[in-house]
């Protein structure tokens, strides 16, 4: 069940051994040589802060170094140079690549291309395995467990890449419940409600709050809107503040993959429920264990 040499294209491609024995790296005391020697090279051609960033940190935590550009623009794509040639070339520079990128199935095509593993950081709008890695890390952490918990899923489950790998995500747990809680609009597509194998429903936010144990939130994907006019419908339809989270549980967890827009107001994070920004922190050792089990 070894990681080596992995792609990691989608959260379904794992068993729940394989991300149970992720936290339990992520969980213990590094070396800090586990990378000497070797290469990542981050692909980004999407804006991103905490992925870019922690992934760069827990590559130099680990004794590696990175390559990357700031932005396309900066290399040859402005010259008309394809996505495809510029992984070949990434591939022969580097002992893994990470990639983002606005379409679909580009860390797929990637991973085709390259013979080094490839990991995808959140390709169009399902797939951002690592992201739900760290979600499923936090809980664990804070919980003890990811099984028999009551979760709601919040925002944006139409073109949220995170909140659809979440789901997926709890598809090798044993949720007691999952809420899917979301304005007409943004509810999930038909294809992801059918992956789904824990029992769901959709829901009110404010009629089930109190039932939750783990509250994930999302912000409305705005670039990945086919209509402007659209966006304009549903921006700023939910909103999470000190009135919604008047009977909770007191163990409550509030999740959010950020960046948040407005979706959580400044006045939760004082809160005892606000467990996003730990989240983040995560993000460091999770792609710290991930990297260590997976660069050849
Ligand atoms: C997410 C993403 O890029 O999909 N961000 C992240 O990696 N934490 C969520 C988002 O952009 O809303």
């Amino acid at each position: 069940m070894s990681l080596r040499g992995r792609d990691v294209i989608s959260i379904s491609d794992f068993r729940r051994n394989e991300l149970e024995r992720l936290f339990r790296v992520a969980s213990s005391r590094f070396q800090g040589d586990e990378l000497r020697g070797k290469v990542i090279a981050m692909a980004f051609f999407e804006p991103s802060t905490r992925t870019r960033f922690s992934f760069e940190t827990a590559t130099l935590r680990l004794g590696g170094s990175y390559i990357g550009f700031e932005y396309t623009q900066a290399t040859s794509l402005a010259k008309g140079e394809s996505f495809s040639d510029t992984i070949r070339m990434l591939d022969a520079y580097s002992d893994g690549i990470v990639v983002r990128h606005s379409i679909e199935g580009a860390a797929k095509l990637a991973a085709e291309l390259a013979n080094v593993p490839v990991i995808n950081a959140g390709d169009g709008t399902k797939n951002h395995p690592t992201q739900a890695m760290i979600d499923l890390y936090t809980i664990w952490k804070e919980r003890g467990s990811v099984d028999n918990l009551v979760y709601g899923v919040l925002g944006d489950l139409r073109y949220g890449r995170a909140a659809a790998s979440f789901l997926k995500a709890l598809n090798v747990y044993s949720p007691r419940k999952v809420y899917l809680i979301s304005p007409e609009g943004l509810k999930p597509r038909q294809e992801l409600l059918d992956s789904l194998k824990v029992p769901w429903d959709f829901a009110d936010l404010r009629e089930v709050i109190s039932e939750l144990d783990v509250l994930y939130a999302t912000r409305v994907q705005k670039e990945r809107f086919p209509d402007p006019s659209e966006y304009e419908r549903v921006k700023g339809s939910y909103r999470i503040d000190s009135s919604v989270l008047k009977d909770v549980k007191e163990t409550l967890m509030i999740l959010h993959p950020l960046p948040r827009v407005d979706e959580i107001s400044l006045d939760v994070d004082s809160t005892p429920y606000a467990y996003y920004f730990k989240q983040a922190a995560n993000g460091v050792p999770l792609r710290m264990a991930l990297l260590s089990e997976v660069i050849p």
